[in-house]
């Protein structure tokens, strides 16, 4: 690839085809920033030693435009920045999951919360799809491009298999509920970062809580170790019962499965799908 000059858009073309072949598919800014442009700290201009020094360099944030800090006792939100999100910001996402009492103020809440930096670069929050009163729960990790354009979870590729694998069992999507663990697209479909799984889990448990299915379906391994609580792998995992237990002691069977998305890239796995949504039938049926 030659270097992109303005006199040849073919050559952009080209840069944004590799960018977007890298992962590099959205702009965070509305107008182009050149940073090589921008001026070098003067002597004067130190910087602080420290991030909490740095944080009290800080002027003061201006007003913060979640409705969340109506809530009595709720932290200090700020507005919404690239920076790693804190413990602060995890606090509120825990706040607000427990005040909300409805799947519908859930989803306000959620909306509403700027403690994640991932909103800033998704189109749409991506709640849930299906039905609330349904015995099945499916929880994936995070929506993609397809997802994070309808806003609904589950609408491209992996989507189409999950419907088939689902229609294998004789469920849809009028008799199963389908949620991410994180419900804002990551640029590029990067994995999100430990924190912003630490931000967002309040939220889909609180969501698991609410819905209150028969059984839980991971699917793949960051849904399985957020949920489940544990560090082992997806593969030894599959298969085996393990149980979900909500904020408030409720303990919900949970089948961890293979996600549909490694399920296209390994085709010759489905069988161990297939074998684990078997199981999840089986249950369902004992349960009555
Ligand atoms: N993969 C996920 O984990 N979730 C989606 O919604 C789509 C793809």
């Amino acid at each position: 690839m030659t270097a992109a000059s303005p006199n040849n858009p073919v050559d952009f073309a080209d840069l944004l085809a590799f960018y977007a072949s890298a992962g590099a598919d959205e702009a965070l800014e509305d107008a182009p920033v050149n940073r090589f442009a921008e001026a070098a700290p003067k002597p004067a201009e130190r910087m602080p030693a420290t991030p909490r020094e740095s944080r009290a360099a800080e002027p003061p944030t201006a007003p913060p435009r979640l409705d969340a800090r109506a809530l009595p006792d709720a932290p200090a939100a700020r507005p919404p920045t690239s920076a790693v999100p804190d413990e602060a910001q995890a606090a509120l996402a825990r706040q607000l999951a427990t005040a909300s009492v409805t799947l519908e103020e859930l989803r306000q809440h959620m909306a509403a919360f700027e403690g994640c930096n991932l909103k800033a670069t998704a189109k749409n929050l991506v709640f849930a799809d299906g039905n609330p009163q349904a015995a099945v729960m499916l929880v994936g990790e995070a929506p993609g491009r397809d997802e994070d354009i309808e806003g609904l979870p589950f609408v491209g590729r992996s989507g189409r298999l999950l419907d088939r694998m689902l229609a294998a069992i004789g469920l849809d999507r009028n008799s199963v509920y389908i949620a991410n663990v994180i419900p804002w697209r990551p640029p590029g479909n990067r994995t999100p970062t430990p924190h912003e799984t630490e931000i967002c889990r309040p939220f889909i448990e609180r969501q698991i809580e609410l819905v209150n299915p028969k059984v839980l379906i991971n699917l793949g391994g960051p849904s399985a170790k957020t949920l489940l609580n544990t560090s082992e792998g997806i593969l030894r995992l599959r298969g085996n019962w393990r149980v979900h237990t909500t904020a408030s002691g409720i303990a919900i069977p949970a089948m961890p499965t293979l996600h549909p998305a490694y399920l296209l890239r390994t085709p010759a796995h489905k069988k161990l799908a297939w074998r684990d949504f078997l199981e999840v039938k089986a249950k369902l049926r004992a349960l009555g």
